[in-house]
């Protein structure tokens, strides 16, 4: 089934806000002492606002923009009165029609769009000492220790389609090459790892967050499909307990100086 921009994450958005693991204070303050407290940063692909509302706290304004509308209400029932986001509804294609802003933050959203024609855009858009951040696990990040068990459960209910966009999936670049090769060529990364407690509801939650078997995808199914992971995870595990070690990766991206 192929859904539409505003459509990967069909019903996903409250099992995302709540279960979805969060990046940690370290990787926020990375993120805030980048771009400094003066600026306006762009979150694009912001979802609830896993990053758009601890960076809010850090910088003068953060332009929260996702297509998905659900996912907005739920970052804006999160932020509350929070000031200091403006959520709008948008995506990589109408970077045109924002307010102006000073630095780009995508958090694991990067590989739903057309890579090299956003960077080319931003190039246009951003001013000169403009910063553009990844964030998302490492290419390394160990496997969730649930992993091979849900995806049985995926296969049998054959929910198991990866889609990102086609750009990412025809190429298979790591998205460290593609910014090498753009504007954006000048590179640093950092690192910050977590251990997290999960229970059974918690893994179970996941599941209906990642867009492959979001409640849209799995439609009717929805109930049935919980039930069998459910069973599965605990024919596994009775404890019902696991532990994932999460690997967070802040990859900044400059222009290279100019010579004077
Ligand atoms: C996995 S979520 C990431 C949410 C949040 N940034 C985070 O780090 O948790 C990916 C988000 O990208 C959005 N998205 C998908 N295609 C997009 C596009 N072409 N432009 C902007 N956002 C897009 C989805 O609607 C979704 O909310």
């Amino acid at each position: 089934m192929v859904a539409s921009v505003d459509d990967l994450f069909g019903g996903a958005a409250p099992y995302y806000a709540k279960y979805r693991s969060r990046y940690g204070d370290p990787a926020i303050e990375h993120l805030a002492m980048t771009f400094g407290q003066d600026s306006t940063v762009l979150d694009l692909g912001c979802g609830p606002g896993t990053i758009a509302i601890p960076l809010s706290r850090r910088v003068r304004q953060v332009l929260a923009v996702d297509p998905d509308e659900e996912m907005l209400a739920e970052g804006r029932r999160l932020a509350g009165k929070a000031g200091g986001i403006r959520w709008i509804k948008g995506d990589s294609t109408t970077l045109r029609d924002l307010p102006p802003f000073d630095h780009v933050v995508m958090g694991r959203s990067f590989h739903w769009m057309d890579r090299r024609a956003v960077l080319a855009e931003l190039d246009e858009l951003l001013p000169p000492h403009g910063v553009v951040a990844l964030v998302g696990p490492t290419r390394e990040d160990p496997q969730e220790p649930w992993e091979p068990v849900v995806r049985r459960v995926r296969d049998e209910f054959a929910v198991n389609t990866f889609t990102a966009s086609s750009s990412f999936q025809a190429t298979g670049e790591h998205h460290d090459e593609v910014l090498a090769t753009s504007p954006f060529s000048v590179l640093d990364r950092a690192h910050y790892e977590e251990h997290l407690p999960y229970d059974l509801d918690a893994v179970i939650g996941l599941q209906l967050s990642y867009s492959y078997s979001a409640p849209a995808r799995l439609g009717a199914r929805k109930e049935a499909f919980v039930e069998a992971v459910r069973r599965a995870l605990l024919a596994a595990n009775p404890s019902g307990r696991w532990e994932r070690v999460t690997v967070t990766e802040v990859l900044t991206a400059r222009r290279p100086p100019r010579s004077p």
